[in-house]
């Protein structure tokens, strides 16, 4: 059989929070340290999906520094992984654009993270972005370019990657079947971590409202003054209803993925301590068992963050290793379609 080829990627649009690592980066660190030595691991920092929205360049740049340094603060190994920008490595782009002349576009229309991202100008089309319309098709290129074995990504990525399967299997149809490796989609055990002030929709980088996300890089007294105010109920002792409590059950799952397995296996475990303590006593709790997580994450990222030769250094490795990753692939393709 082939051997493993993981890939996953985050969008350097801010300092990754609770969801992001819950989610997805606390995964990619445990397949990096169970891997067998002949998986290859590749964590990309995924530059050009963050521009399908407008964003500062100052910021932008920022962001890429800062992400790079969390990475390596959540415990990612750059002499085992391949940690690096996707910029830096035109495959991505190239690939991109040969697998666009096969893709649907009746099918990326489908798309739900399309329509949901456009459903208020859906009448105004001089506003929606070629980019933000057709980034599946690079998600896929990212993936397809490292023949991909396995993707670690959290619920709202499957689709992207199911689609990612259909241009591979099109692409090895009408052209010659060995070319690209079906990629399969490692779907989190973690719950999606909800938002602290809108259980209704999912943790994010850009929700505009701050209280919304515990970052990685928070300290104890922000911890506690964000759970504090995270959005509960007064319907008494902890109980765990997704449907109906959604702002409690969210706390809890967030304590029982911190925890991962460790004091807890499953969520009643951490209901039988919750709904024995007031909702304040509850909540201080909460935001204990999440500074705990977040504390070493935070320490690490501090020490790394300054400094900015060790930061280029790896980064450039990275995408030096990300591009001999890329070639034979690319290479095989460009012959393939006559370029
Ligand atoms: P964001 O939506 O916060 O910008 P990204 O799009 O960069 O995050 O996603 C990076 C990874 O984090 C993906 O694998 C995604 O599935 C996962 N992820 C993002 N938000 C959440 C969340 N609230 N809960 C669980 N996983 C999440
Ligand atoms: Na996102």
């Amino acid at each position: 059989p082939r051997p493993q080829v993981i890939f996953s990627g985050i969008q350097p649009t801010g300092i990754p929070h609770l969801g992001n690592y819950l989610g997805a980066l606390q995964r990619w660190v445990q397949l990096q340290n169970d891997a067998s030595p002949e998986t290859t691991l590749i964590y990309s920092l995924v530059d050009l999906h963050a521009i399908t929205v407008r964003q500062d360049p100052r910021q932008l740049r920022q962001w890429k520094k800062e992400s790079l340094a969390m990475l390596l603060a959540i415990g990612l190994d750059p002499n085992r992984s391949i940690i690096f920008h996707q910029s830096d490595v035109p495959a991505h782009a190239e690939l991109m654009w040969i697998l666009s002349c096969q893709a649907s576009t009746g099918y990326l229309g489908r798309m739900t993270q399309w329509k949901d991202k456009t459903a208020n100008e859906r009448e105004n089309s001089e506003k929606l972005k070629l980019g933000l319309f057709s980034y599946p098709v690079l998600q896929a290129a990212d993936v397809l370019l490292h023949q991909t074995t396995h993707v670690p990504v959290g619920h709202d990525q499957a689709q992207h990657l199911e689609f990612a399967r259909e241009l591979a299997s099109g692409f090895n149809h009408v052209y010659r079947e060995d070319i690209f490796t079906y990629p399969e989609t490692m779907i989190s055990p973690a719950k999606r971590v909800m938002s602290l002030t809108d259980p209704s929709v999912k943790m994010s980088k850009s929700h505009s409202n701050p209280k919304s996300r515990i970052l990685l890089t928070d300290d104890k007294q922000t911890i506690e003054q964000k759970i504090k105010q995270a959005m509960t109920d007064s319907l008494g002792p902890v109980t765990y209803d997704p449907q109906s409590r959604a702002g409690v059950s969210n706390l809890l799952d967030i304590v029982l993925h911190c925890d991962a397995g460790q004091t807890y296996q499953t969520v009643d475990d951490i209901v039988s301590i919750g709904n024995r303590l007031s909702l304040k006593a509850f909540k201080e709790w909460v935001a204990e068992r999440i500074e705990q997580t977040v504390r070493p994450i935070c320490e690490r990222y501090a020490d790394i963050v300054g400094e900015q030769k060790q930061l280029d250094r790896i980064a450039e490795e990275g995408a030096e290793r990300a591009r001999a990753s890329a070639r034979p692939t690319l290479h095989r393709v460009k012959e393939t379609v006559g370029l």
